[in-house]
């Protein structure tokens, strides 16, 4: 195999998850570039609508598919709709994720939920969904957008360190269960990245000072730094590479 076959992407289907904006926008338009047919998705329609036809004035073949990963109900039929009308999706990234900040102490039930609902629950209905059929099709690669907060964690985001820890372990029990079948799932764990999630953090001076001095490269990433990682993981370059999380934080979790 060359090295362009090990990370080509050409004829390969790839669904993205919360990918109207931000790092799954990001993903998209790197898995394309990569040779991929993109699917977005979406709980917002003006966004995904928007995302689809800026992807498609790119020249990229492009689809939306409109669902909340956090409902199983709606999952399920917009996932198999499509791959009735479209064909098989072979590559998932399961980045939708959503934030709500509160001290433990203070952590109301609700907001405790929705934040495993979206980050956890969904990348386990998206992640079953789509599954089943490269399951019978002996082929297919789950990426789980992880973080840093799957490996530790800062005061107030203890439900999203929750989810995030628990989605590191989705990974690896993915990995056990599919990998038999030709599946393989791993994660990305970024570290801080600017993002419409992270601008306000980016604001705060004290904020910004800290990721600088306490990032070994110094600064924040961009959703660029993370599209190797994405494209390595969805290619057949990761064939014997299942279960890993792959951190991309600028050498933040190496360093005390
Ligand atoms: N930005 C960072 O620094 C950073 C760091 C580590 C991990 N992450 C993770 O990367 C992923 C993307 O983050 P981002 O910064 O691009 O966020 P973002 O808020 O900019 O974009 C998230 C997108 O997901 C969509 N979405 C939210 N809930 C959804 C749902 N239930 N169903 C479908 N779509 C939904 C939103 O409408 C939005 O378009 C998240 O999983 C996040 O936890 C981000």
């Amino acid at each position: 195999m060359n090295i362009a076959e090990l990370f080509s992407l050409r004829g390969r289907r790839a669904l993205v998850t919360g990918s109207g904006q931000g790092l799954g926008l990001r993903f998209a338009r790197g898995l394309a570039a990569a040779g991929a047919s993109i699917v977005l998705n979406d709980l917002d329609r003006a966004r995904l609508d928007a995302a689809v036809a800026a992807l498609r004035a790119e020249g990229i073949d492009a689809h939306g598919v409109l669902f909340n990963v956090a409902r199983p109900e709606e999952v399920r039929p917009a996932i198999e709709q499509f791959e009735r009308e479209h064909g098989s999706i072979d590559i998932l990234v399961n980045n939708a994720g959503i934030h709500r900040y509160a001290a433990l102490v203070d952590m109301t039930p609700t907001q405790w939920q929705e934040v495993l609902d979206v980050n956890l629950t969904g990348a386990f209905v998206v992640g079953q969904a789509v599954a089943r059929d490269m399951i019978a099709r002996r082929r297919g690669k789950i990426i789980n957008i992880c973080s840093l907060m799957s490996a530790a964690t800062r005061p107030t985001t203890g439900n999203y360190t929750a989810a995030k820890g628990g989605l590191k372990s989705l990974t690896q029990s993915m990995a056990v269960e599919w990998g038999p079948h030709g599946v393989q799932a791993n994660g990305i764990g970024p570290g801080y990245i600017l993002s419409d999630m992270t601008k306000h953090l980016a604001a705060e001076p004290e904020f910004d000072a800290w990721v600088k001095s306490r990032t070994p490269a110094g600064r924040w990433g961009t959703p660029d730094d993370l599209v190797g990682a994405a494209i390595f993981l969805a290619a057949p370059a990761s064939d014997f590479v299942n279960g890993h999380v792959l951190y991309v934080d600028g050498g933040w979790l190496a360093a005390l």
